[in-house]
């Protein structure tokens, strides 16, 4: 029986978090959950609104790299956790524009470490502080090996460098302070909601308007893909199963090189929308690479699945087509993201480049 709770979730309007929020909303009637975001480019509260209404759910718009602000939240609600996810989190845009991410991804995760610190000093009893990172944070693997728990930190990009820095933090509060934390780092994600700069809703978005899809490099770059569905069912777990001071991989078993996995788009689009098949294959264009593009991520998520359970519920084959009639029957939600700021990112990004 689970007893009251209240719940900090960071980053609940983006991808990730907002079906995060969803589970915890629904599963947990008897937990308040407050969604804490500063709905950047990538926050989106019509991912929530299902559930918005509910009277277990609270918003709060806010920035983590505001230390004032993040106390000040910390005294207004007696918080038993925080789940952390809000973060600057594609790797293009890190690349660009390093700065934002050091930002929120180190110093937003040592403010909310210093807040629940402050909050729970005296009686770390029944409080955790969970934080949500990637499978970027291990670095590029060249062989047939996997990233397990125990693999050094060597990450390559701007972007694992700041997620690699804030575990670092995290891991570093848990020695000194004991401050009871848990981590878990994961693989590529796919689904409903993901912000159309990553390459699944990018290139849904691209086939549905008959635009060209950039393949960086030669696309034989490997990734690991899991349904986001899978990875919340996770957070979940892990929240209330983990090990304090322990860290979990989540991953999916299930490796493409990112030709493969268009092909594989391009065929069921094709089939969805009632084209020629090979119609949209004829999209793909190969554009300059990735500057420093990590070549294959591959978790071993034996861990989690011994310790506590944990296995993807769903097949890459169900997850894909899920995902894809998502994107197909929520026309409005993608075209409204796509006006606005997304037209001169997307230049920058793929027309000048
Ligand atoms: P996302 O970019 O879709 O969402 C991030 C959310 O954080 C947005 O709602 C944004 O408004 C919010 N945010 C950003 N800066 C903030 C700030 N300073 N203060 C408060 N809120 C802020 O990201 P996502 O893909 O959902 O990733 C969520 C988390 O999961 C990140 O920590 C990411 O590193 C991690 N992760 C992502 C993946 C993936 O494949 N997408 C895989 C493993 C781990
Ligand atoms: O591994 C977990 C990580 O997965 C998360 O921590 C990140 O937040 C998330 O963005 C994701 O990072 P990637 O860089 O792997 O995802 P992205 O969707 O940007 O790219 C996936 C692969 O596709 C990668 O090899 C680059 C390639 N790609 C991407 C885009 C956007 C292209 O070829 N063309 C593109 O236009």
């Amino acid at each position: 029986m689970n007893t009251k709770k209240t719940i900090l979730i960071t980053g609940g309007a983006g991808f990730i978090g907002s079906h995060v929020v969803r589970l915890f909303v629904n599963k947990y009637p008897e937990y308040v959950i407050v969604n804490l975001d500063k709905l950047t480019y990538a926050g989106n509260l019509e991912n929530l609104t299902d559930i918005e209404k509910a009277p277990n759910y609270i918003f709060e718009k806010g920035d983590i790299a505001d230390s004032t602000y993040i106390q000040e939240l910390f005294k207004k609600y007696a918080f038993d956790g925080v789940i952390h996810l809000a973060a600057e989190s594609h790797v293009d845009r890190s690349i660009v524009a390093p700065m934002e991410f050091v930002i929120t991804n180190v110093i937003g995760t040592v403010n909310l470490l210093n807040a629940s610190k402050e909050a729970w000093k005296n009686n770390f009893e029944g409080k955790r502080f969970y934080h949500v990172s990637t499978d970027e944070v291990y670095g590029s693997l060249h062989d047939g090996s996997f990233f397990l728990e125990t693999t050094s930190y060597d990450p390559q990009s701007p972007y694992s460098a700041s997620k690699a820095s804030s575990d670092h933090f995290v891991r570093a509060y848990h020695n000194t302070y004991k401050l009871p934390v848990v981590l878990t780092n994961c693989s590529n994600n796919y689904g409903p909601n993901q912000f159309p700069e990553k390459l699944l809703p990018l290139f849904i978005n691209n086939i549905c308007s008959n635009k060209s899809l950039p393949v960086y490099g030669k696309g034989e770059n490997i990734r690991d893909w899991l349904f986001v569905i899978d990875h919340a069912r996770a957070i979940d777990t892990v929240y209330h199963n983990g090990k304090t001071g322990e860290t979990y991989n989540i991953g999916g078993h299930n490796e493409w090189t990112n030709i493969d996995l268009i092909r594989l788009l391009c065929k069921q689009m094709d089939e969805k929308l009632g084209r020629a098949a090979g119609t949209s294959e004829k999209l793909i264009t190969y554009v300059t690479d990735r500057a420093g593009h990590d070549f294959r991520y591959a978790i071993d998520a034996t861990k989690i699945k011994n310790e506590l359970g944990w296995v993807p519920s769903v097949t890459f084959e169900q997850g894909l087509s899920l995902t894809i009639d998502w994107y197909l029957n929520n026309k409005a939600w993608m075209d409204k993201i796509t006006s606005g700021a997304y037209a001169s990112y997307y230049e920058q990004q793929y027309i000048k480049r």
